[in-house]
This record gives C-alpha cells, structure tokens and sequence, in this order.
C-alpha cells in the first residue's frame, strides 16, 4: 500500500500493537521505575524509566514511524521538547525562529537560554530574503513554527531547508497545527521536528505532553542524551494517552478540518470580522504553498473584529464554545493572543506583531458546524447589543 493513500492506516496500525509475549493488541502500561538487573554480566534493555520505558518506547517508535524520522522522543510537554532541542546547542551558537511563534518559545529563549549564550533572530520564515539577512557566522539553525501563531503564516519547509543546508544549519520544525497526518516536515527535508502533544495529538484536552522526531542516528543521539541526562520526559500513563490519541488522529482532523473549512468562509461573511486568516481560503497569501506541502489545511482559523470592544461581550456571551489559552481538544475553542498564547511576550513585542485584543484564535472541534455558527452569532448579536 502506498504511504499516502493508506496514511490513516498507519496512524491505527503504526506498529505498536500485538505484544509478541502476549499478543495483546492494545500496547501495555508499564509504570515500574525498575527493570531487575539479575545478570550483572549482561546488559538489560531497560534498566531505569527516566533512560527508556517500554510504554513511552511504543509511542516513540509509533511517532518515529508516522514522521519518517530515526528515531522519536516523548517528552513532558512541548516546551519540555523544545528546551531539550535547544540544549543541543551551546554557547555563542544563534538561531533564526519564526518571528509569530508561541509566545511561551519567546519566553523560554529570553528568559532561560539567553542567560546561556544563545542568541536568536526572529524572521518571517516565509521569505527568503529575511532569512538571508539574519544569517550570521555563528547561526547554527532555524526553527519554523508552522503555521506561525496567531495569524497562520505557511512557510515553505523544502525551500528554507534548501536554503539551511546550503549554509550548514540544522532545520527545526515546530509542527503542533498540522500534526503528523497532515505534513511530514522530515520528508521536505527538516532534521527535526517537534509537537505540542497537548494539543491535536492526544485531542482530548486531558494530556500534556511533547514529541520530537529526528533524522539520522547522529541527531538521535545527541537528543536522546539530553532527554535522558535532562531528564524532561514523558510519563507512562501520559504516553499511553497520546499514544491512544494518535489512532483516532485522522479521523478528528478530518472532520474538524472540514468545518474549519466552512466557518472560515462563514466568519468572514460576518460583518463585524474585518479580516480572516485561514491558508484553506484560495486568497490566502500561504494557501498555493500549503496546498503544495500538506495534505489539508487544519483546524486553526484566526479572525480579526472590526472593534475591540465587541470581544469581552463576545466571550461572555458564548453558550459552549470554550475561551482559554488550550486548542487541539474536541470542543472548539477561542484564544484569546495577548491574554493567552502570547501573554508571554511584552507589550511592545505584542505591539510590533500586531497581537491585538481584537484578534480571535479559533481551534475548531468535532461538534457540527452549523452549531459553532450558531453559537458564534448569537454570541456576535449579544455583543453588539451590549455595547
Ligand atoms: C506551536 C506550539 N508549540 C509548542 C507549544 C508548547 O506546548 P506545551 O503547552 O505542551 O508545553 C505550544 C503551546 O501552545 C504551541 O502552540
């Protein structure tokens, strides 16, 4: 079977399942922090949870699987990922980031690994020129957020890992909106590639969680040096959790995708939403790259009002559609960027990025779209009338 046509197959069957011992077809939850070393002359496969756990090693290999990578890494969070892909590097190295990235990567790299020596430039990695201009002697590698945060710009991963290896830098891609089913970044040719598994992966708002896939045993190694001597990782029921999340992955962005789809073109037939930013819409600047480079859009929709003061009455007044700094979970979900996923930057940062009250980050669910919409105008008429 070809990988593209069977690629939700492989999200159900990607490996792990039938234990040869017991042929249990569900992976086991191993929580022993343990393995008993009863020949000392022999090596143990396991010996110790924090260096390898059988349960966390079935979602590694079914991640490393799904990416195409050598090898996969579970991680306690996403920023746990991130932080332990920057702890690659060393002091005086500088990296180019995705100028709207989360604010909470922003925050990591100012507050924590600045005081190490690592510099960074933040570019709009969708042009080419700009990331030209950010290159310096000591650049070692570029980490794309794709889409970029709130206002979902596509970069196109073949030609900025064109454009890296040419200069001898490792290409990072932060890949939490599309997930694995929907882009493979290891096969556009990026090095590593890192989930918020808070988010889509395990979809149900209950796990948080990261993940990071590499290219080549020499990648490998240096990542898994850092999980297991940093120690970030993953626990095993939490594994179990994303690993249970990665088999219905398909299906969800499916479903939550088409309607994201529709509410794009319903939000921007609203009269008091001045802008939408959506890569599935023909006339958005990224859609002729996304369609290129992914199997489908996702289910990420920020909108711009046409007034600040309608977005408090506006939250208030929503029936179920939720409002907080999580997306990815079955309900759809507003953030709200300079209180929420961007609260981590300074106002003047916030104020150079454009990351207003009035911007709307919708995370679209699985509830049926003429549902969302309704919510979201009654929700619009109650605002209008409160002001
Ligand atoms: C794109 C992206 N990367 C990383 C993270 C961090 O993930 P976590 O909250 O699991 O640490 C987030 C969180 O929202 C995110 O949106």
């Amino acid at each position: 079977m070809s990988e593209e046509e069977h690629s939700a197959t492989r999200f159900v069957h990607p490996g792990t399942e039938r234990d040869p011992a017991t042929g249990a077809v569900i992976p086991a939850l191993y929580r022993s922090v343990s393995f008993h070393h009863r020949d000392p002359e022999t090596p143990l496969r396991y010996d110790y949870s924090r260096s390898g756990n059988p349960t966390r090693e079935a979602l590694e290999r079914a991640v490393a699987l799904l990416e195409g990578g050598e090898r996969a890494f579970a991680f306690a969070s996403g920023n746990a990922a991130l932080a332990s892909a920057f702890l690659m590097f060393q002091t005086g190295d500088h990296l180019i980031v995705t100028r709207d990235c989360q604010g909470g990567t922003q925050r990591m790299l100012r507050a924590v690994f600045a005081r190490f020596g690592l510099s960074v430039s933040y570019v709009d990695t969708d042009d080419l020129a700009a990331l030209d201009a950010a290159l310096r002697p000591e650049t070692r590698a570029v980490l794309v957020e794709n889409y970029s945060n709130p206002f979902l710009r596509v970069t196109d991963i073949p030609s900025v890992a064109a454009w890296g290896h040419q200069h001898g830098l490792m290409l990072l891609v932060d890949n939490t909106f599309l997930t694995p089913y929907l882009q493979a970044p290891l096969a556009l040719g990026a090095d590593v590639v890192l989930h918020s598994a808070t988010k889509m992966i395990s979809g149900h708002g209950d796990v948080t969680a990261g993940l990071a896939a590499v290219r080549g045993e020499e990648l490998a190694q240096r990542l898994y040096t850092v999980l297991n001597a940093a120690g970030a990782i993953l626990s095993p029921d939490e594994s179990y959790l994303v690993l249970r999340g990665l088999r219905t992955l398909p299906v969800r962005m499916e479903r939550a995708m088409a309607t994201a789809g529709e509410l794009a073109r319903f939000l921007g037939a609203q009269p008091e939403v001045a802008s939408v930013y959506y890569p599935g819409l023909a006339d958005d600047p990224g859609h002729a790259v996304a369609a290129r480079t992914s199997r489908g859009f996702g289910n990420m929709v920020t909108v711009r009002l046409s007034r600040e003061d309608l977005v408090a009455p506006f939250a208030r007044a929503l029936r179920f559609i939720e409002v907080g700094a999580g997306f990815g979970g079955t309900s759809t979900s507003i953030s709200l960027p300079p209180l929420h996923c961007h609260a981590a930057l300074t106002s003047e940062e916030r104020a150079e990025r454009s990351i207003t009250l009035d911007i709307l980050r919708f995370s679209i669910g699985l509830e049926d779209a003429t549902d969302i919409e309704e919510d979201i105008r009654q929700a619009l008429d109650h605002a209008l009338a409160e002001r």
